[in-house]
């Protein structure tokens, strides 16, 4: 049986506010996307993730929807939306939108009219509950944006939900007119061609009924608070209910549309990537820079999903992390990991989800505290510095004002020098991290029909991975040194300049990593670290 077209394949978030624009407004927009998508064919993907791109009042850059089935004027209009789709499809291109129905916007008419009287019959779309003393809001939970997830409504009558800012008020699923109506919406871009959908905080729809105080984690990677899925504030057992119908009604189109989660903790995934459900949740690689970690998580990720037809989707990056280039250590040292890491995971089995600007080896971006625009930045005041440093726009022409972005200065500020990683300058030189993914991403799709979806792990020196997948072998310099590895296999492609093969032996530069391609059976490794 020919694999569904999502197997495997290579997706490319384009986060819309800082792709490309068009309108010489400093905020990129859908017509600013159409004009560059060959950049995206160019580097070998295979789909592209669009953010959202709804009327929004932008407290959360567009995960706050005021209406689910129309475009922003700053980003164009649904004209502009078609002719993006028909432009991606030529260029072999599929697209998913991303739907946020764990909130809407404060703004949405939903919520306006909710909050417009008490006995309003919309407000049991939404969470209002009784404070549990004058000052005190209903429960203990926490946003993950900082501070109670409870704000008074403006009455001061009663408080309203808000896993996310106050103006993020979350959707009560439990009330069946909300799943009734994001069918409509799926409905609205299916029927407009759209090949699927990111489903935004996919596991956290509905909430627990008793809305009863829960304790709450602290993230060690964020410092923020989160809800863990064992304290059963979400992942309530009728939201599978709704992953079959949505499943149900993606599999109405031709072809089958696709519906990829946003579940943070990779344990879930099996109970939601099953046959009649998800095809995809995120397989988010976070770990420092150090092999045993990252072979856990990698391991992690594929022992939770070994059914038939599931896998893991693995990224390294969105618009809500620090970009790899900088977690990974910065500079020279964090860009050479990072050129390994897309090595490391592009040789594994299941999709692979990339972040604009990863291809150009951006790092996080330093800002001055009164450019900043996240909502984690004010709503911790300033505690946490937020995601803004990841979502600056991407650099298009080298030697432009704004590094051809835009004809007016960008909505986040580009740090100096942000052009000489441009996409021009870049796509000449051949060994630049441009260069470097075109590559990777063309030696991937030449072997795909050839690689098996299953990997083994090979010994190899403490500090360094390698597996093979059929006739691939892959290997993952972790240490900041040479290391040399029997493995056989002829060279195929390296992230580093200075690798290569002789006689069977594989010398791997410091934080670098290889393809190789078989051509005998493997020996046990000899040497160590050199
Ligand atoms: C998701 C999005 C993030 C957004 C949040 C609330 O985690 O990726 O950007 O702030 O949901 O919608």
């Amino acid at each position: 049986m020919p694999q569904p077209w999502w197997r495997n394949a290579v997706f490319y978030q384009v986060y819309v506010r800082s792709f490309a624009d068009s309108d010489g407004d400093g905020i990129g927009d859908l017509p600013g996307i159409t004009s560059h998508l060959e950049h995206i064919r160019d580097l070998g993907a295979d789909a592209i993730w669009l953010t959202p791109f709804y009327p929004s009042p932008q407290k959360d850059h567009g995960y706050d929807v005021s209406d689910y089935c129309d475009v922003n004027p700053e980003y164009g209009n649904l004209e502009d939306f078609d002719r993006l789709l028909a432009r991606a499809h030529e260029l072999r291109l599929k697209v998913l939108v991303d739907i946020v129905p764990n909130h809407t916007s404060d703004q949405h008419p939903w919520f306006q009219a909710a909050i417009t009287a008490p006995d309003n019959p919309f407000r049991e779309r939404y969470h209002f509950a009784n404070p549990k003393t004058a000052e005190a809001p209903p429960n203990n939970w926490t946003s993950s944006f900082g501070g109670p997830a409870w704000s008074r409504e403006p009455s001061g009558k009663q408080w309203y939900l808000h896993l996310f800012a106050p103006e993020q008020p979350d959707l009560n699923w439990w009330n069946p007119a909300v799943p009734k109506e994001f069918e409509r919406i799926l409905h609205f871009w299916l029927d407009r061609g759209a090949d699927g959908f990111r489903i935004d905080v996919a596991a956290a729809l509905f909430k627990r009924r008793d809305l009863a105080d829960r304790p709450f984690l602290i993230s060690p990677v964020t410092g923020m608070p989160h809800f863990d899925s064992d304290f059963a504030i979400i992942d309530q057992p009728p939201l599978h209910d709704v992953y079959r119908r949505w499943r149900q009604i993606a599999n109405g189109y031709e072809p089958a549309r696709v519906l990829v989660g946003e579940i943070f903790d990779p344990r879930h995934h099996a109970q939601y990537i099953v046959p009649d459900q998800l095809h995809m949740a995120f397989a988010l690689i976070h770990q420092r820079w150090n092999a045993a970690l990252w072979k856990r998580s990698i391991d992690g990720s594929r022992r939770a999903l070994q059914g038939p037809g599931a896998g893991p989707t693995w990224t390294l990056a969105n618009h809500d992390v620090v970009r790899p280039v900088t977690r990974l250590g910065g500079g020279s040292v964090g860009r050479a990991r990072a050129r390994a890491a897309l090595l490391l995971v592009l040789g594994l089995p299941g999709q692979v989800f990339l972040y604009q600007g990863e291809e150009l080896g951006l790092e996080e971006a330093d800002m001055p505290d009164p450019a900043r625009q996240d909502p984690i930045f004010f709503r911790t005041a300033g505690r946490m510095k937020g995601r803004d440093g990841c979502r600056v726009p991407l650099p298009w022409r080298r030697g432009e004002p704004n590094a051809g972005f835009s004809t007016a200065p960008p909505w986040l500020p580009m740090p100096a020098g942000w052009d000489r990683l441009a996409v021009d300058a870049q796509a000449a030189a051949a060994n630049s991290t441009l260069a470097h993914f075109r590559r990777a991403l063309a030696a991937r799709k030449e072997l795909s029909g050839r690689l098996p979806d299953r990997i083994t792990w090979l010994p190899a020196p403490e500090g360094v991975l390698a597996y093979e997948r059929g006739p691939l072998i892959v290997a993952c310099n972790f240490l900041s040194r040479a290391a040399r590895l029997r493995l056989g296999g002829r060279l195929e492609l390296a992230s580093a300049p200075l690798a290569a093969e002789k006689e069977g032996i594989l010398h791997l530069p410091a934080n670098s990593a290889a393809w190789l391609l078989r051509v005998a059976r493997p020996q046990m490794p000899v040497a160590g670290a050199s």
